[in-house]
């Protein structure tokens, strides 16, 4: 197995030409001598694509829930920062046709072979930059940023009138999902919020949230809690632990908890032309 330990430098020049690491070789490290770039999700997933590929069940619940609120049968999805291709093969069981697009070599080469493994045949996943996306204007009838670091404009120009551009992720300020304020040693959010039958929320928002793109009406929030399930206990603390460290590792083995909760919001505008 190819040793995890690798220099500040080599994760600052590396680009994105990323080889990704042996498959499992996340699972060799030293927990207490974090090597540079611990928490830095990209680096992460780009090196170790098979890590975020198993933790990053929470795409699955918000694209099932996405499929809830808009039909998709018809449109050209654009799929930005699509990973390992959670997000897309998911989108790609209701619409017409996925575009995905990432920056790094090494999560597009696994995303491919994932989309190839499971005989995919709508979805088309190519190198993209959010900034400077490798399409016409007025291509698509959605841009999805699941979980991907939003470029809004980008997403206006290459999005058809009447377009939706969708944003997902967890709430604000929950980014560890149920672990969040145990990780930082706060207190901000009631704990209940994580509880899978806990209520779903509705809220409107005006345009300054998309960089003041043009909308055709206000972006609706749909708020929901997502209970995720993994193999065993051992493996979401194995996954966890190497995310997020030793203090998410020991949560999930004292529990014996074999879950993760999420609270977790899809913001959606149409836009105007
Ligand atoms: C947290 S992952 C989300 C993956 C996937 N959408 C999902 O829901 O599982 C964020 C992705 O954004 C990608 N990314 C980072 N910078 C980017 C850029 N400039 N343009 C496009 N994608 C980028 C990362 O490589 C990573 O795969």
């Amino acid at each position: 197995m190819s040793s995890t330990k690798i220099s500040m430098d080599e994760i600052m020049s590396a680009g994105y030409e990323i080889k990704a690491a042996e498959k499992g070789s996340w699972r060799v490290y030293d927990e207490n001598n974090p090597i540079p770039g611990y928490f830095e999700f990209d680096w992460l997933s780009s090196r170790f694509p098979d890590l975020y590929h198993e933790f990053a069940l929470s795409s699955i619940g918000l694209i099932t829930k996405l499929h809830t609120l808009i039909d998709f049968s018809e449109m050209n999805v654009l799929d930005v920062g699509a990973g390992t291709g959670r997000s897309s093969i998911e989108l790609s069981k209701k619409a017409k046709k996925v575009y995905s697009t990432d920056v790094y070599s090494s999560v597009i080469h696994f995303g491919k072979n994932e989309i190839q493994r499971l005989g995919i045949q709508n979805i088309e996943y190519t190198y993209g930059d959010r900034d400077n996306l490798p399409f016409k204007d007025s291509t698509f009838d959605a841009v999805v940023f699941s979980w991907a670091e939003p470029n809004h404009i980008e997403a206006y120009r290459v999005l058809k009138n009447n377009g939706h551009l969708i944003q997902m992720a967890s709430i604000p300020g929950a980014l560890c999902g149920e672990i969040t304020d145990y990780l930082h040693g706060t207190n901000h959010h009631d704990q209940k919020i994580f509880l899978p039958n806990y209520p779903d929320a509705f809220e409107l928002q005006d345009h300054s949230v998309f960089s003041g793109i043009p909308l055709v009406d206000s972006i609706s929030v749909h708020k929901f809690t997502c209970l995720t399930k993994y193999e065993s206990y051992e493996e979401l603390a194995a996954i966890v632990g190497r995310l997020y460290g030793p203090k998410a590792k020991k949560y999930f083995i004292e529990k014996k908890q074999d879950t993760f909760s999420w609270r977790l919001e899809i913001k959606i505008g149409q836009v105007k032309k």
